[in-house]
């Protein structure tokens, strides 16, 4: 196993528009960001993957881009991330970007060159169809629950989307827009970016029958089907990510995570010694809750249920690379909500789940506000400004669902809950805005804040920033970092795994429970735990409720 410094380092996610506000416009900027940079260095993460900040109309926040060289105004300008990467540096802190290589805006000047004239160059630089019939020309559906086609309004020309319809795919067939955008990327390599997450990877091959008029077997009542089996990672695309990565990370040895799910077999593909990108995202934690449900409907997550998932995706991804684990991002809820029952949210229980995120094989991934324990947050339809939201809510109406459930499941699921404004201190929109924030904010920033956090010694931040010492600058940061991933026999609803490293190891112990579970083990040098060790007479432990426990 090869050291690497991105093996070695722990991640912070920022979304931009939510992170901090310096000029009262009720949007985060990259000024707010730069001025915040000192606490991100306190909590002891040494990377920050900024989601995406390119000129859009932020029609998804970002993820429609208009211009991949420019800095989007309501961030800044280019000199303001200049001088956010040369501060982070001065604080021994990388810079991810985000790169959303699948789609542009329907406002990029390709798309509006395509528009203007069929006959452009820039045609071919999107998925163009015609069809004159008055429905789209297949029934597929896409991430966003909308159909992949659109149509262009008094014509008979449609486009192809993978998301919203304002996010038209780009063609990667034509190799002239393959040229732009390598050069774009290394054009901000150039700029002193230490690598990038990559967005919605695995959809940039459409198979032919996605692009046909093929009828495909519907997986809803509506008659419509999952777009996911025609253009995730499909045969062919191993060319484009090969030339992606050979012209751009690799010569560069950037640090890249792309968002894939990648099956079993192709991981040596991607994330081998000689895979395209460092490391994967991969899902199959982050949506056990939605994965196999109806629209509009969750199945709670449970010790039990989360354990054998938990370790396929260990053991998967350490037989042939490296994982990237993360338990929030910007596309999901909070994990307080989505892996604590009811109830059972507090200092304790948030530890136990920090313990189980920092102590994983890969490099972790923190997302903005849950070193503080930010949580879900309750808004009626019209308060979410999500393009999802808004293309679920149109859909749901037609299918029948109701305001009420619609408005139910958002509160538990939609991606809004983690986009709120950080909660800084207890003052007006928690010290985020002078301004009228863009979203709600979430009224529990009276109680739940930075400033609180952070002057207080057994706050949930402390506790991060001696996981994260734990993990980077301690007796057992080798074990931690390269050590082997073996899983343990534990009580249900436990999750208990040991790291091994040149003959070292480290047991980890999380209880995802209420309830007190007896181990059968004695207690050995404790290096950090989130309650009060507990033994019974023969001295052995008793696993209190959330307990989380690192010993050798
Ligand atoms: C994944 C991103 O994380 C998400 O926020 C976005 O909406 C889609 N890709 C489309 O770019
Ligand atoms: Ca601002």
């Amino acid at each position: 196993m090869s050291s690497t410094w991105w093996k070695e380092a722990v991640v912070y996610q920022i979304y931009p528009k939510s992170y901090y506000d310096s000029n009262g416009d009720g949007i985060g900027d990259l000024a707010g960001i730069t001025e915040k940079l000192d606490y991100i260095q306190s909590l002891g993460t040494n990377v920050i993957w900024l989601c995406p900040i390119f000129k859009s109309p932020m029609k998804d926040n970002g993820y429609d881009i208009a211009d991949y060289s420019v800095v989007d105004t309501i961030f800044g300008d280019n000199s303001a991330l200049d001088t956010l990467i040369s501060e982070a540096k001065k604080r021994d802190i990388k810079i991810l970007l985000d790169l959303v290589l699948n789609h542009s805006s329907n406002e990029h000047p390709w798309f509006k060159a395509a528009l203007a004239d069929p006959d452009s160059p820039y045609a071919d630089y999107y998925i163009f169809k015609h069809w004159d019939k008055p429905t789209p020309p297949n029934n597929l559906r896409t991430y966003f629950d909308c159909s992949v086609w659109t149509r262009i309004p008094n014509s008979n020309r449609w486009y192809f989307n993978s998301f919203g319809p304002e996010q038209p795919d780009l063609n990667w067939e034509n190799p002239q827009l393959r040229k732009e955008i390598i050069d774009m990327i290394n054009m901000w390599i150039k700029k002193g970016v230490a690598g990038f997450r990559i967005d919605a990877i695995g959809n940039l091959k459409k198979s032919p029958e996605s692009l046909s008029e093929h009828r495909f077997e519907a997986d809803r009542e509506d008659g419509s089907a999952s777009l996911v089996p025609w253009v995730l990672n499909q045969p062919g695309i191993d060319k484009f990510l090969t030339e992606l990565a050979d012209k751009t990370f690799k010569p560069a040895n950037s640090m890249t995570v792309a968002e894939i799910d990648v099956p079993e077999k192709d991981l040596l593909a991607y994330v081998g010694e000689n895979g395209y990108f460092s490391m994967v995202f991969d899902f199959s934690i982050a949506d056990l809750d939605i994965r196999h449900q109806k629209p509009f409907t969750t199945s709670p997550i449970t010790g039990e249920s989360l354990k054998p998932v938990f370790i396929k995706s260990q053991l998967d991804t350490q037989r042939i690379g490296w994982g990237a684990p993360y338990l929030e991002n910007h596309d999901q809820p909070r994990s307080l909500n989505k892996f604590l029952p009811k109830g059972a949210i507090n200092s304790i229980s948030a530890k136990m789940l920090a313990t189980f995120l920092l102590t994983q094989r890969g490099t972790p991934f923190i997302y903005q506000g849950q070193e503080i324990g930010m949580t879900n947050c309750s808004m009626t339809l019209e308060e979410h400004d999500d393009l999802h939201v808004f293309k679920l809510i149109e859909w749901g109406r037609r299918e029948g669902y109701s305001d009420e459930q619609m408005m139910e499941y958002f509160n538990l699921r939609s991606r809004d809950n983690s986009r709120t404004p950080f909660q800084w201190n207890d003052k007006d929109n928690g010290g985020f805005t002078t301004g009228k924030p863009w979203l709600k904010v979430n009224p529990n920033y009276v109680e739940i804040n930075a400033e609180q956090e952070c002057s207080d010694k057994k706050s949930l931040f402390s506790y991060y920033q001696q996981l994260i010492a734990l993990r980077r600058h301690s007796d057992i940061s080798d074990i931690l970092i390269y050590g082997d991933f073996i899983p343990l026999d534990s009580p249900s609803d436990v999750i208990a795994f040991k790291r091994q490293h040149e003959g070292k190891m480290v047991n980890i112990y999380c209880n995802f429970s209420g309830e007190e579970k007896p181990l059968s083990i004695n207690e050995q040098q404790i290096y950090l735990h989130n309650s009060p060790i507990v033994n019974d007479k023969e001295g052995k432990i008793i696993l209190q409720p959330y307990q989380a426990i690192i010993m050798s």
